[in-house]
C-alpha cells in the first residue's frame, strides 16, 4: 500500500478508529493483503537487489509495518528507525504498508529526492486516500498543471491582499473563541484551534463566512477525513462510501458557490483575487475546469486542516514546560501589544511575523513536533543517490524527523530550545536539515498562512492569559495529537495600561508608531523598504 504521512489523518479521524491499537492492526493487514493481492508485483530483478542497500524487508506482505507502528505507538516513536539506522546506517531499506521501501534519514539524501522531479519520483498514498482526492487533485497530479495549480495558489498566499485578509479574520476569530472562555472550566487548546483554523482556510479557500453553509461544510469535512485511512473498499455500508458521499456533498456546495462567483463575476487580479477559487477560476488555462478547481477546494483542506492546529497545540504545550521561553515570548508580544494599543495602530501580517522570538519558538515546535513526520515518494525509475540504488517502483520514505533530531545537525535535539534559532536563518524551511514543510516542487503552500496562524493566536493567548496546563501527552501515531485534547486552565491577565518607560525605550531603540517591523533575520528594526522585501519569503 502506498502511504505518506503527511496529515491525513484527521484528529477526529483518529479518536473515531483508534479506539482500539489491535483493531488498526487487523485493518492494516486486511489492507495490505488486499493491496498485495491487487497489484502486480513490482519486485526488482535479482540483479537490481543485490546491489540495493542493507536492512531487512521483514515478514511476507506485511514487511516490517506492525513494527514500525507498534514503536510509533510508544513514548519512543523514534526506536524503529533509530535501531536500524545504527544496524545499517543513515539510508536502509525495509518494507513498509505494503511496498518496498527505502527509509532515508540522510538529509543530503532526502533533499535530492523532494527536488527530483516526477520523471524519477511521484507522490505516493494510500488508495483510500486516492480514492477520495480524484485524479485531478493537486495532492497527486504532476508536471505542468501541477506546477501551474501550485504556483498559483503559493503566490495567493503570499499576496499583500490575503495577508491583510486572513489576519484581520483570524484575529477576529480568535478573539471570539477567546471571549468564551470561561475560569472554572478547562479549555481544550486542540479543539479550540481547530474550530478557529477550519474557518479561516474555508473562508481563504472558498469565502466562506460562519454560518449554515460552513457548519455543513465542517461536518461533512468531518465524515470525509474519517475515510482518508480506512479500507480501499467502496461498497455502500463502508466507511469510504461514506466518505465519497461526504465529499460529493462538498462538492455541490462549492460548485454552487463557484456559479455564484461566475454569475457575479469573480474577483479579477486587478481587484484582488478574494479567495483561492478565485485565483483558480481567473486563470487562463482551459484545464482549470470549474469540477477541477471545487473538486481541488476541497482536497486543500486535507493539509491545512490538522496541521495548524496542532503547531499551536505544540507550541502551547512546549511553552507550559519551558517558563524561560514563555517569559521572553510574553515579554516580547507585550511590548508590541503596548505599542500597537497606545499609538492607535493596529497589528499587522508583518507585525506578528517579524517578532523574532515568536517566530523562533514556531520555528522549534516545527522541528521538535514534527507535525508531518515525513513523506513517501514513489520511484518512477532507477534512480542513484549519493551512492545508493532506489529501484523502480520501490517507496523512499523521506523521514523528517530522524533528521530533526539527529545530534549532528540540532544540539541537544530533545530539548525544546527556542533560542538555537537565533543566529540562524531558516525560518521558512529552506534548509536540508530543517523540513517541516517539505521541499522542492511540493514544498508546502501554506507555510506563511501556517506560521500567521500560529504567531496570531500565541500572541493574544500569551498577552491576554495566565494559565496551568493540565497533564497530557503527545502521540504520534497515526498523526501527532494530543492525547487529551491540551486542557488548560486559563485566567485573564489585566492589561496594565501603557507601560510608558519600556515604550520610550523601545522607541529609542529604534520601533516606528505605527508599524514595528523587526528583522527575523536578525532580531533589528528594518529601515528601509529593500529590507522589507527582504522579510517576504
Ligand atoms: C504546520 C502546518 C503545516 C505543515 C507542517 C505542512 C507541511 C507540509 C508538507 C511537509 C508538505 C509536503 C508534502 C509532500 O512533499 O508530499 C505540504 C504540502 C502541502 N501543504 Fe502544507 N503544511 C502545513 C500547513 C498547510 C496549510 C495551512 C495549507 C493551506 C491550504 C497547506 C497546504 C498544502 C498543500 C496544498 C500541499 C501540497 C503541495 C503539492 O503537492 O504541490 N499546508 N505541507
Amino acid at each position: 500500500m502506498d502511504f505518506t504521512f503527511i496529515s491525513v489523518f484527521s484528529t477526529t479521524t483518529a479518536t473515531a478508529y483508534l479506539s482500539s491499537a489491535a483493531v488498526l492492526f487487523l485493518f492494516i493487514i486486511i489492507i495490505i493483503i488486499i493491496i498485495n493481492k491487487r497489484r502486480p508485483s513490482k519486485s526488482p530483478s535479482p540483479a537490481v537487489v543485490n546491489r540495493i542497500l542493507s536492512g531487512t524487508t521483514g515478514w511476507p506482505f506485511i514487511g516490517e509495518t506492525l513494527d514500525f507502528i507498534s514503536s510509533a505507538y510508544t513514548d519512543r516513536p523514534q526506536s524503529f528507525i533509530d535501531k536500524r539506522r545504527l544496524l545499517y546506517g543513515k539510508v536502509f531499506k525495509s518494507h513498509l504498508f505494503g511496498s518496498p521501501t527505502i527509509v532515508s534519514t540522510d538529509a543530503e539524501v532526502s533533499r535530492i529526492v523532494l527536488q527530483s522531479d516526477a520523471n524519477s519520483f511521484v507522490p505516493s498514498y494510500p488508495k483510500s486516500l486516492t480514492e477520495l482526492m480524484g485524479e485531478s487533485s493537486i495532492l497527486r497530479i504532476n508536471g505542468s498543471l501541477h506546477r501551474r495549480i501550485h504556483g498559483l495558489i503559493g503566490s495567493f498566499f503570499k499576496s499583500p491582499y490575503l495577508k491583510a485578509q486572513v489576519t484581520c479574520d483570524m484575529r477576529k476569530l480568535v478573539l471570539q473563541s477567546m471571549a468564551t472562555w470561561r475560569e472554572d472550566r478547562p479549555v481544550y487548546i486542540q479543539d479550540e484551534t481547530k474550530h478557529i483554523a477550519f474557518q479561516v482556510l474555508a473562508k481563504a479557500l472558498i469565502g466562506l463566512d460562519p454560518g449554515e453553509d460552513m457548519e455543513f461544510l465542517k461536518i461533512h469535512f468531518q465524515n470525509f477525513t474519517a475515510g482518508l485511512m480506512s479500507l480501499p473498499v467502496k461498497l455502500p455500508g463502508t466507511q469510504l462510501h461514506r466518505s465519497l458521499q461526504a465529499k460529493k456533498k462538498m462538492v455541490k456546495l462549492v460548485m454552487k458557490i463557484i456559479s455564484n462567483k461566475r454569475i457575479h463575476g469573480v474577483a479579477r487580479s486587478q481587484d484582488h483575487p478574494k479567495d483561492v477559487a478565485d485565483v483558480l477560476l481567473n486563470d487562463k488555462s482551459e484545464k482549470l475546469t470549474d469540477e477541477l478547481v471545487s473538486d481541488n477546494m476541497i482536497d486543500l483542506m486535507i493539509p491545512g486542516d490538522d496541521s495548524v492546529p496542532l503547531l499551536i497545540t505544540l507550541a502551547i504545550k512546549y511553552l507550559s514546560d519551558c517558563p524561560k521561553a514563555l517569559h521572553q515570548l510574553k515579554e516580547e508580544n507585550l511590548v508590541v501589544k503596548r505599542l500597537k494599543t497606545d499609538l492607535g495602530g493596529v497589528m499587522c501580517w508583518d507585525d506578528y511575523l517579524s517578532l523574532p522570538f515568536t517566530q523562533n519558538v514556531i520555528t522549534e515546535t516545527l522541528r521538535l513536533g514534527n507535525i508531518i513526520m515525513g513523506v513517501i515518494r514513489k520511484a518512477m525509475k532507477d534512480v542513484e543517490i549519493k551512492g545508493y540504488l532506489i529501484p523502480k517502483g520501490w517507496c523512499v520514505l523521506t523521514h523528517f524527523r530522524s533528521v530533526h533530531l539527529d545530534d549532528n545537525h540540532h544540539e541537544s535535539p530533545h530539548q525544546f530550545n527556542p533560542w538555537r534559532w537565533q543566529n540562524r536563518d531558516m525560518n521558512n524551511g529552506s534548509s536540508s536539515c530543517f523540513t517541516p514543510f517539505g521541499g522542492g516542487l511540493r514544498l508546502c503552500p501554506g507555510l506563511d498562512l501556517a506560521r500567521l496562524e500560529a504567531s496570531i493566536f500565541l500572541h493574544h493567548f500569551v498577552t491576554e492569559f495566565r494559565w496551568v496546563a493540565d497533564d497530557d501527552t503527545i502521540i504520534n501515531f497515526p498523526t501527532v495529537r494530543m492525547k487529551n485534547r491540551m486542557p488548560v486552565c486559563v485566567k485573564r491577565e489585566n492589561y496594565r495600561g501603557p507601560n510608558l518607560p519600556l515604550i520610550a525605550k523601545r522607541q529609542e531603540e529604534g520601533f516606528r508608531n505605527n508599524d514595528v517591523q523587526i528583522s527575523v533575520k536578525s532580531g533589528k528594526v528594518i529601515d528601509d523598504e529593500e529590507d522589507e522585501e527582504n522579510l517576504q519569503p
